[in-house]
């Protein structure tokens, strides 16, 4: 494997937008929602943003510096960017290799039901703003253990179809068409959704913190969603970050990014709050907010079915980037370090994938009894792989560039060998990772397991 040959961004802004394209996702659309309704709201928020200032931002700068400075996939960075005695830190890699293959086993799912919705807005479906009605409909798709294999398969083989197609060709160039519309949709989403009678009880719910509500098991969630947001801690920005052009601002980048992400996140909360509050559906609904809110926002307004339709295209549009990003992490992996050849690494990927997706898309059928810690399936593949493999590899990824890689080679890293003037920012973004980020991840992974 030379570097030369090798497949990358073509362009800073095809850098900028599949970046943007990995972190923006379900996360923002499905899983936001439903955790910020599920743990009370603007506590929730404000946390996630302190995690999201204090930890995630720079461990996503120091992942994708990392990536790039090898230039190879999420195991074989290490054996580039390490000494030669300290090769294990390539634990890191096959960590996040099993944490792709983790969320892809639940993500896959949960984009599979996006994508059903998509036909049930066209067919009419789903018209309903009465909470009883919209839940039965969600609880039939789940509990079918046909339609819900059927769908994630069919996701599976979209996204596979499409990272076969290589980085620019296939990641970068979808990322570039789709991003743009993505904003403009939640844009009218939003519009629609503040115009309901009563929308200021969901702003409220979303924006006036009720500390009481913070509790260790809270920290942790926030802390899981702040890696599960911007892919980190588990491969995906090494991965990434290794297709990045040599002279790409890695800081003001990851900075963009992180900007972006929370601002469609924020979105998605502004139009599903104010509808929960207006039509009076229970905002810790979990998983199924998304899919019964959204629907009860458009029923009653004229040219409803046409937005219900856009709004579940724009999701799975959304599922799209952020499932390639998964995907390529152990696609680089197998492709790289087996000489497997794309197309064979994609393919074993996928099947992989479809296995272990089994018991999560079926949690609600006939795997619905199979417990683990009181956690299906799916809940057990979402926790495993958010609230312990994420901030585990993001641990270990601070512990080794704040002390193994060191101040002097990060700095070189990421002024790009003395072409950007940052030293200032270099070193708060050092501090941080060396200290502030693992022992915050360390705190809050033992007190939400209840270790301490
Ligand atoms: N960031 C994506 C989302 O929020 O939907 C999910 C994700 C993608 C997590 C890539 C982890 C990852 F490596």
């Amino acid at each position: 494997m030379t570097t030369s040959s090798r497949d990358g961004f073509s362009t800073a802004f095809g850098v900028l937008v599949a970046t943007l394209g990995s972190a923006v996702g379900l996360g923002n659309i499905w899983k936001f929602p439903s955790l910020t309704g599920a743990n009370g709201g603007a506590g929730f928020l404000l946390v996630y943003l302190i995690a999201t200032l204090l930890v995630g931002l720079p461990v996503m700068i120091a992942e994708t510096m990392l990536g790039r400075a090898a230039r190879a996939n999420a195991v074989s960075t290490f054996e580039r960017v390490a000494p030669a005695a300290q090769h294990g830190w390539k634990i890191i890699g096959w960590m996040g290799f099993l944490a792709a293959l983790l969320i892809l086993a639940f993500y896959s799912e949960v984009a599979g039901w996006v994508y059903a919705y998509i036909f049930k807005a066209i067919a009419g479906d789903i018209a309903t703003t009465d909470p009883q009605v919209a839940g039965a409909i969600f609880a039939g798709l789940v509990a079918d253990p046909l339609a819900s294999l059927f769908w994630q398969w069919l996701v599976l083989g979209i996204t596979g179809s499409i990272i076969m197609l290589g980085v620019a060709k296939g990641i970068e160039a979808v990322a570039r068409r789709l991003m743009p519309l993505l904003f403009i949709l939640l844009l009218i989403l939003c519009a629609r959704s503040l115009s309901l009678p009563g929308a200021a009880a969901g702003l409220a719910f979303l924006f006036s913190p009720d500390l009481a509500k913070i509790t260790p098991a809270v920290l942790l969630t926030a802390l899981g969603l702040a890696f599960f947001k911007l892919s980190i801690g588990m491969g995906c920005m090494l991965t990434y970050g290794s297709y990045f052009r040599a002279d790409q601002n890695i800081p003001l980048t990851a900075t963009r990014v992180m900007l972006a992400d929370l601002s469609v996140s924020l979105l998605a909360g502004i139009a599903i709050f104010p509808a929960v509050f207006a039509f009076g559906f229970e905002p810790a609904a979990g998983p199924s907010l998304v899919f019964m809110t959204i629907p009860a926002v458009f029923t009653a307004m004229p040219g409803g079915t046409l937005f219900m339709t856009i709004f579940f295209l724009l999701t799975a549009i959304a599922s799209v980037g952020a499932m390639l990003s998964l995907l390529e992490v152990p696609v680089a992996i197998l492709s790289e370090r087996y000489r497997l050849g794309r197309r064979r690494a994609s393919l074993y990927t996928i099947v992989l994938v479809a296995v272990l997706g089994m018991p999560a898309a079926l949690s609600s059928s006939l795997t619905a009894d199979l417990r683990l810690f009181g956690l299906n399936p799916f809940e057990l593949f979402d926790f495993l792989s958010s609230n312990l493999l994420l901030p585990l590899g993001g641990i270990l990824i601070c512990l080794f560039v704040g002390w193994v890689y060191g101040l002097p080679e990060t700095a070189r890293q990421l002024g790009n060998h003395g072409a950007l003037r940052n030293s200032w920012l270099v070193r708060a973004v050092f501090f941080l990772v060396r200290f502030v980020a693992p022992l915050s991840i360390a705190a809050v992974l033992l007190h939400g397991l209840k270790l301490f």
